[in-house]
């Protein structure tokens, strides 16, 4: 028997924590946070949110140098207080004053790996209306998802460097996997393959062909999950001829697994496929914790404080904030609202094509999704 929901109004408001970053962050992170607004109101939800400023111009003013590692990004008090909130919602990591790698570190890799998201969920969706470079490609052909494994891979930061500067200088950057750490995304890979759609199809990615170690450690587990999932069909292809697939026949996925550094590049070509990054949005998952989404592009300096920013991306990375939160109707709300203002309203993605501002942009969605408006 399904247990009793609490009355609505009885529950507890959703805790938020709000992160702008660097660059463009702050300008898409208001728009998304103006659609959440709207989405509550219809929704009858509650949430509160809080900010944090983590950005490199803060890090610059305590001080914050690569020569004193003493100074962090994100202090351990505030990771503690982070730990408290029920999603992180967060713009964008990057600030060209900062050097390169610290910000990255100290912000986004730091949660994503201490708060253990380990899945990074990264939807491929061309929405109508959307100019699409692949050529004959359109909606139907162009949505499946990425789960990219987001805490192990190249990403732990483990190798080194001996001899510096000489020329016996020898670098490593090991790609460290474990079989905890691949099965549980497998696993995420196929419940969510079976909760999609029709086609129940889960396609790994990976290099089995060089990587013998790593790649057979994925493809083994691959096969041996997917014993327990015999509605699904597995599909195997190597990263490079993924990239060929996914430019001459994206129809072909429906859910993609793959590891942190392959899943990584081949997110921006998806990007691409889908429109840009401009609307290209993403959820660093912990699946039983807490989660952090973001649109996958860059902070983008050079239209900070423009008000010419696409803000959809942001907005559909809420969407799918607000799935997680359990607010399945709100995120469809939100899904449905971008794709009427994607087919109705704007006249490119790109920043300061759109035929709209940053602002006015984020107000034709918080709009649809008050008049429950579509494509
Ligand atoms: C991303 C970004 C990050 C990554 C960088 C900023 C560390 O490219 O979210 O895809 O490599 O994961
Ligand atoms: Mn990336």
């Amino acid at each position: 028997m399904a247990k009793k929901q609490p009355a609505r109004q009885a529950k507890k408001p959703y805790r938020i924590a709000v992160i702008g970053g660097d660059g463009t962050g702050p300008e898409v992170v208001r728009e998304g946070l103006k659609v959440l607004a709207a989405a509550a109101e219809v929704g009858r939800f509650r949430y509160e949110t809080q900010e944090f400023d983590f950005s490199g111009a803060r890090y610059l003013a305590r001080g914050g140098d690569p020569a004193k590692p003493n100074i962090p990004v994100v202090t351990d008090d505030e990771l503690a207080a982070l730990k408290t909130f029920d999603a992180i919602y967060l713009g964008a990591v990057g600030d060209p004053n900062v050097a390169p790698g610290i910000l990255e570190k100290g912000l986004l890799l730091r949660l994503r790996f201490e708060l253990d998201q380990y899945i990074n969920l990264r939807p491929v969706k061309l929405y109508p209306g959307v100019k699409c470079p692949l050529a004959d490609k359109g909606p139907e052909d162009i949505d499946f998802v990425i789960v990219r494994e987001n805490t192990e891979g190249l990403y732990t930061g483990m190798g080194g460097c001996q001899y510096k500067g000489t020329p016996h200088e020898t670098a490593t950057q090991i790609m460290c996997n474990t079989r905890h750490g691949v099965e549980r995304c497998i696993r995420y890979a196929f419940d969510l393959c079976r909760k999609r759609g029709d086609k129940k199809l889960l396609t790994l990615v990976h290099k089995t062909n060089v990587l013998t170690f790593v790649g057979d450690l994925w493809f083994r587990t691959f096969n041996e999950v997917g014993q327990e999932y015999p509605d699904i069909t597995r599909d195997y292809n190597h990263v490079d001829a993924c990239c060929m697939w996914m430019v001459k026949n994206p129809e072909c996925y429906d859910t993609i697994v793959t590891g942190n550094m392959f899943g990584d590049i081949i997110t921006d070509l998806g990007a691409m496929i889908q429109g840009g990054m401009g609307i290209a949005a993403g959820g660093n998952i912990n699946p039983d914790g807490l989660s952090m989404f973001e649109p996958i592009g860059g902070s983008a300096p050079k239209y900070a404080g423009k008000n010419v920013i696409n803000p959809l991306a942001a907005i559909g990375a809420m969407a799918m904030l607000l799935y997680e939160l359990g607010e399945e109707a709100a995120g469809d709300r939100v899904e449905a609202a971008i794709t009427y203002v994607t087919a109705r309203k704007l006249k490119s993605l790109a920043a300061g094509k759109m035929g709209y501002t940053t602002t006015q942009v984020g107000d034709l969605v918080a709009e649809a999704v008050r008049k429950g408006l579509k494509a």
